[in-house]
């Protein structure tokens, strides 16, 4: 036992708390049967087969119909839907895009493989997007900007659109984290002009790997199309696609176990939702200062953060709360390499990358003092009275 937790006598609970995979804890036989019509089909492949079932064109529309959007199209991964959105909108050398300095690596990683430049703004005390210090980032050169919906949690998009529309700049939403998540009563994903998702494993719905874009333009749509997938040009006869494109196609399987895990999106979602009203509403009165939600309806519901005054109470707090067998974890350590914070881009992009000192400063400041606790779906009631108690335990002892 963790000598904190020796000092703060028995932990609050004996076991670790529930696993954060929410889709992947939802798999049953509904996808089980779904991936066994495909594999009986012998039709792995979306556009023919033996015997086609079209579960990716099926897929694609009931995707696009659940985000209220006119387009969809599923491609291989997150980063390959952010790949895909920016060809699709035309990004490549000598375009600047603004990139939050706190997204995970892909969203800058993918600017720089069209051969533009990722500009890495501020985040503010919602740890999204700062709006403000977006308008600082503008130049001449800046094509789009990417909000990136972070741990669930809806981006300022009000400001973000005014903005972007006043300068003439594309707006690209990187949802891989907050699929299913609203910013006043708007599907995330569906604001901008495109829209990214991931299906990786530790997304709210998964297929392992997958990704999706959603768009309501078409001629972004017919690029996004054809960026994704090499042998477009012929696909469809009289029809050649603007751009070069390479694949990233969507394969049956995947599409069926999607169209399963969309089925339990809402349900997954207002779990979660519910599950993180119960835990803020318990540590209510120790006046932690919780995370700037700026709209805590449209919030997935995936975690609880909060600050503490400085990096080092925050990193005691993370600490004590493992101890009593919270998983908890601060988002920034100077000793953690970790892919999420712009910090540790610096190995990979630091010579495509555009960036300047106080905006890093200011992000890994925040971040540092940010604890981060899950809120799975499965979080049983005793959970949640656990995680309170822990909190209130961990907080009294240490603040
Ligand atoms: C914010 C963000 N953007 C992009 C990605 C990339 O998605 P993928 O891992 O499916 O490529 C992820 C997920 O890993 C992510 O969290």
């Amino acid at each position: 036992m963790d000598e904190l937790a020796l000092r703060g006598g028995k932990p609050v609970r004996d076991k670790p708390l529930p696993p954060m995979y929410p889709g992947a804890m939802f798999i049953d036989e509904d996808e089980e049967e779904s991936v066994l019509e495909v594999l009986r089909s012998k039709s792995l492949f979306r556009y023919y087969g033996p015997n086609l079932l079209g579960k990716v064109d099926e897929f694609e529309r009931r995707f696009a119909e659940y985000m209220n959007v006119r387009y969809s199209l599923g491609v291989t991964s997150g980063t390959a839907a952010l790949y895909v959105a920016l060809r699709a909108i035309g990004v490549g050398p000598g375009d600047e895009v603004i990139v939050p300095a706190y997204t995970w690596i892909s969203t800058p990683a993918v600017v720089a493989a069209v051969g533009a430049t990722p500009v890495v703004a501020g985040i503010d005390d919602s740890l999204l997007l700062d709006p403000e210090d977006l308008e600082e980032k503008i130049t001449d050169k800046t094509k789009a900007v990417i909000p990136v919906h972070m741990r669930g949690s809806p981006c300022d998009m009000e400001n973000i659109m005014r903005i972007a529309e006043e300068y003439g700049l594309k707006v690209v939403e990187d949802t891989a984290q907050a699929c299913g998540g609203t910013y006043k009563e708007r599907k995330l994903g569906s604001i901008g002009d495109i829209g990214a998702f991931s299906f990786q494993l530790n997304k709210i719905i998964t297929s392992g790997e997958g990704g999706a874009i959603i768009t309501n333009d078409e001629e972004i749509y017919k690029r996004a199309v054809a960026a994704h997938d090499v042998a477009a040009y012929y696909r469809r006869p009289g029809y050649i696609p603007p751009l070069l494109g390479l694949n990233f196609r969507m394969n049956e399987i995947t599409a069926a176990i999607l169209l399963e895990q969309l089925k339990k999106i809402d349900r997954i979602i207002s779990i979660m939702r519910k599950r993180k009203r119960e835990i803020i509403a318990g540590i209510a009165d120790l006046g932690l200062e919780l995370k700037k939600e700026n709209d805590p309806e449209g919030d997935a519901g995936v975690c609880v953060i909060f600050y503490l005054p400085n990096a080092e109470k925050a990193r005691l707090v993370a600490k004590a709360l493992n101890a009593e067998n919270i998983n908890a974890h601060v988002l920034y350590r100077p000793d953690a390499i970790d892919g999420h914070i712009c910090r540790y881009w610096l190995p990979l992009l630091d010579k495509k990358l555009k960036y300047d000192r106080k905006t890093f400063e200011r992000a890994l400041d925040l971040l540092g003092r940010a604890v981060h606790i899950d809120v799975s779906p499965l979080l049983t009631e005793e959970d949640v009275e656990t995680i309170i108690k822990g909190i209130r335990k961990v907080t009294k002892a240490l603040l």
